[in-house]
Formats: C-alpha cells, sequence, structure tokens
C-alpha cells in the first residue's frame, strides 16, 4: 500500500461522537503504518468553541479512549496535524472564514488544492453544506481534486433521497462523492468477493439450479442505547436493510464482474438492485415482518422495552426487528427466495449470509421419507469471522443414520496479521480516490425504491401488526413462517460461528 496525494481532511461535525470515536482514530492508525501523505492537515469544524490546542488534546483523549492500533506512541506527532475551525455550516458567510484557514493551511504545510470533506453531522446539514461550499467555490478541482464524504442516512425515503442527490448534483458530480456504508469496508464483506470468484467450486453450484434460498442476517444483542432519538425516527428498515443488507445480497447475487475496477463491481451490484422484484403494496403483510423489543430479563437482569428507552416515544411503532422475503428476478437467481432480518436485543451480535442448497432428489438415508437437512454454506461476517460448510454424514455403527457436520474456516487461524476496521479502510480508499466500497447513487435510490411499499405499507396499512418481542429472543415468531418449504427455518446463529440454536449465549 502507498500513501495517499498530499491534502487537507476536513471533517464537518468535528465536535461529534463519530469524529472521536472512529474517524480519528482510523486516521491515527493510517499514519502511524505511514499511509498519510507527508503533507498533510486535519481540521475539524463545529460550532463548538474549540481552539487548535483544547480540539487537539480532546482528540488525543479519543485515541486512548477509541484505539483501533495497539502503538499509540506517535500521538504527540500526529495532533500536531490537527486543526480547528469555529463555524456555524448553515451560515453561508462563515464559509469564506473556511476557506481563508484552508488557504492559509495549505501555504504553511506545503498542500495543493486537494480536498476531502466528510460530513458528519446530522442530516438535515447534507443538502447545506456541500452548497455552501460550492457557492464559496470550494467544490472546483482546478488546483485539485475535492471529495465528499456523506455519512448515513442519504434520504429518509425515496423522494427525500431524490432531492438530496439532484441538490448536491447541481453543483458535485458523482464521482466526488463517496457515500459512506461502513459493511462495504468490513474485510468479510469484501471477502464474499474473493470467496466466490478466487474459487471454481462455488460458482457453478451459484444460482437456481442448486441453492434453494439465501438468508441474510444482521442480529444485535444491543438495544438503542444512547440514539433513542435518532432511531425512533428511523426504525430497522431505514437504519440497516436499505444499506447494510441489500449491500450484503448485492455482493451475494452479483455477476462476476468483468475487472476489479470500481465501475465494473459497482455495475454488476446496481444490477441486482435494478432486478428486486417488487414487493406489491398489498402483499406486504405476508412478505415483511416488523417486530419492537418489549422488556424482559436476560440472565437475571432486567432489561428495558424499546418504548421505555430514553428519547423514545412512549407510544412509538417504530420496528426495531425487520424481516423480508423477496426474489430477484434475473436468469441466476429467478424463482429463488431471498430473506433478510435484522434486529435489536436479539440473543447475539452476529451478522452472516446462509446459502442453504436445495436438498437431495430422494431422500435415501431418512426412515420417514422426509427430506434430510439441506447442506448449507455459511459465510459468517461477525464475529468469529470465517466459512462453515454444513453436510450429512454417517453415523458409525450399523445402519444409515445421518448426522450433519460442520467444515469450517475461521479468519483468525489465517494470518496474525490486524483486521483493519472499516473506516480505515473506507478513509484510505477515499483518499486514493478508489469508490468500490462506497455504495453508488443509483444503488441508494434503488434500495429506497424497492422498500418503499414496505415502508408505505407499514406506516398506513394499520391491519399489519407491530409484533412485541420479548428482549434477548430471536424476533417475532411470525417471521419463522417467511421461509418456505418443509422443516425450513432460518439459521439460529451462536456467537461461535459452528454453533447454532435458539438458545445462545448473549
Ligand atoms: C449502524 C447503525 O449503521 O450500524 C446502528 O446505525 C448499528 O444502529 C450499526 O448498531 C451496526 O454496525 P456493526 O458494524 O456493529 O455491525
Amino acid at each position: 500500500m502507498t500513501k495517499s496525494e498530499d491534502h487537507v481532511f476536513v471533517i464537518f461535525g468535528a465536535s461529534g461522537d463519530l469524529t472521536k470515536r472512529m474517524i480519528v482514530p482510523a486516521l491515527y492508525s493510517l499514519y502511524s503504518q505511514k499511509l498519510l501523505p507527508d503533507n498533510f492537515a486535519l481540521l475539524g469544524v463545529s460550532r463548538t468553541e474549540y481552539s487548535d490546542v483544547s480540539f487537539r488534546e480532546k482528540m488525543k483523549e479519543a485515541l486512548n479512549e477509541y484505539k483501533v492500533i495497539d502503538d499509540l506512541s506517535q500521538t504527540d506527532e500526529f495532533i500536531k496535524k490537527i486543526f480547528y475551525l469555529p463555524l456555524n455550516p448553515q451560515n453561508s458567510a462563515e464559509f469564506d472564514l473556511l476557506g481563508k484557514k484552508l488557504n492559509s493551511l495549505r501555504t504553511e504545510n506545503n498542500i495543493a488544492g486537494n480536498t476531502i470533506f466528510y460530513l458528519s453531522t446530522p442530516p438535515n446539514l447534507y443538502p447545506i453544506i456541500p452548497k455552501n461550499l460550492a457557492a464559496s467555490g470550494m467544490n472546483k478541482q482546478n488546483d485539485g481534486w475535492k471529495r465528499l464524504i456523506i455519512e448515513k442516512p442519504f434520504g429518509y425515503d425515496f423522494d427525500s433521497a431524490e432531492k438530496l442527490k439532484n441538490g448536491l448534483m447541481e453543483s458535485w458530480n458523482e464521482e466526488q462523492i463517496y457515500r459512506i456504508d461502513h459493511y462495504l469496508g468490513k474485510e468479510t464483506v469484501q471477502n464474499l468477493l474473493v470467496t466466490r470468484f478466487s474459487n471454481g467450486i462455488f460458482e457453478p453450484l451459484w444460482n437456481r439450479n442448486f441453492i434453494h434460498h439465501v438468508e441474510v442476517t444482521a442480529a444485535e444483542s444491543i438495544g438503542v442505547e444512547e440514539r433513542g432519538g435518532y432511531y425512533d425516527s428511523s426504525g430497522a428498515l431505514r437504519d440497516m436493510v436499505q444499506n447494510h443488507l441489500l449491500q450484503m445480497v448485492g455482493l451475494t447475487a452479483m455477476e462476476p464482474p468483468s475487472s476489479l475496477d470500481p465501475l465494473s463491481i459497482r455495475n454488476e451490484i446496481l444490477k441486482v438492485f435494478q432486478s428486486f422484484r417488487t414487493i406489491q403494496y398489498e402483499d406486504v403483510k405476508n412478505n415483511a415482518i416488523r417486530g419492537q423489543y418489549t422488556a424482559s430479563k436476560i440472565k437475571g437482569e432486567s432489561i428495558t422495552g424499546y418504548r421505555e428507552e430514553k428519547d423514545v416515544n412512549s407510544n412509538s411503532t417504530t420496528e426495531t426487528f425487520a424481516a423480508i422475503k423477496f426474489f430477484i428476478d434475473n436468469w441466476r437467481w429467478g424463482g429463488i427466495p431471498f430473506y433478510i432480518r435484522t434486529g435489536k436485543r436479539l440473543p447475539t451480535r452476529v451478522t452472516e449470509i446462509v446459502i442453504s442448497f436445495k436438498p437431495t432428489p430422494h431422500f435415501l438415508f431418512s426412515k420417514d421419507g422426509n427430506q434430510n437437512s439441506c447442506n448449507q454454506l455459511v459465510l459468517r461476517i461477525q464475529p468469529d469471522e470465517g466459512i462453515l460448510l454444513k453436510f450429512g454424514m454417517k453415523i458409525p455403527g450399523t445402519g444409515f443414520d445421518v448426522q450433519t457436520v460442520n467444515m469450517d474456516f475461521h479468519y483468525s487461524s489465517l494470518s496474525v496479521k490486524r483486521i483493519p476496521p472499516a473506516y480505515e479502510r473506507l478513509l484510505y480508499d477515499a483518499m486514493k480516490g478508489d469508490s468500490t466500497l462506497f455504495a453508488r447513487s443509483e444503488e441508494v435510490m434503488d434500495a429506497w425504491k424497492f422498500l418503499m411499499p414496505v415502508i408505505d405499507a407499514w406506516k398506513n396499512d394499520k391491519s399489519i401488526p407491530l409484533h412485541g418481542y420479548p428482549a434477548g429472543t430471536w424476533g417475532p415468531e411470525k417471521a419463522d413462517d417467511l421461509i418456505e418449504g418443509q422443516n425450513m427455518t432460518w439459521r439460529y446463529p451462536c456467537k461461535n460461528l459452528s454453533d447454532d440454536g435458539i438458545y445462545c449465549e448473549l
């Protein structure tokens, strides 16, 4: 890996949580691995009054608290590259100050015009800051590249996302915009491409002829924690499905790209998004299940119900669990159901993709003539990252009793090399101008388009239940009915890749 080009890295919303928890620790890690350019300045911008010195102190504390790399010996050198400008980003007149500050940083640090603007602010500022930057000419690329990194959520629904997109496109072009979906920065999500396309054995089976169904689960054991205000206006569908889960579906279902260049990969993912079969409004009740966690006791500890959480409306109908069944209408996947589910306060934190293969055509070894369980390939994104293959083996002894056994590979056994956190990879890529792992505008719009019938039906059709589920369980039992087929159910994963069952440890 090589250093990126000299640039100034501007963070709007610099006094916020994301800056200290994710962005600055990731930048330090890049610095300590000599991946930041020699001429580099980090400029924090937000309304809070800090001086360079006090902001550096705050960032130094953050590095200790949220470190992503063990070696902190270069902290003092690194923080000398940090500067701060108090500014109200809603006030366009103040952007002249930013322009002046940038010019002086460039001159003092011998940096040309290359600049990254990272929007780590509340989403209502996403349309405003890029507009104000452009009004002051800070989007112009005559003296070096200018890039915008935007956090999710990109819009609240299709219309708001389109408005945001159109507003941005008035003064920025697609190549300048990097929409963060931190799941794409996860090493194991990228490994999906490698597993599929660097092995000859999987791809021939990776289609409707051999696969029975595909599951994607992103379960969290935590509740909404301190983010009740944001979450209550968002919910599981917007918070996790619209972005992270659909991106994982895209990588699982895409055709092999012609090369590794960003455009080839993103084109293939986009084709998957364009092939999602629309869920008709009247079919939502049978294909999408929503739930909300209720108070319960886990290992003797009382857990607050969602409606009792801080900053959550006590009559809230926001879903904390969502499960959807849908189809991808193309030659590879025609007729094969995809099931996705996500939820807060589920039994364990686990993200994985499960490919369930079709059962044998004749059930030779089952006594009652019922099908044996399917072969499954489990691609574990987190934790206990790895891959698991489940297949039937003869139990030693008389007769032909069959037992499902596991063959597993754990990432941890691959090497002692550190797995970089998602933000580190994504920030480095944005600095290098590589947009492969960022969500492209059309994907975001197609994802919203796909989910709109569900969003609308859940909002307007009062006959669709919002199921309560006790915190620490696998969500509404109704979600089990989504899975088609005799004896078919979701895989109930545990913390350890090779275990499953409904009684996981938290
Ligand atoms: C974020 C969501 O995008 O992803 C959070 O806003 C969620 O609600 C988080 O907790 C999960 O990310 P990870 O990397 O912990 O799986």
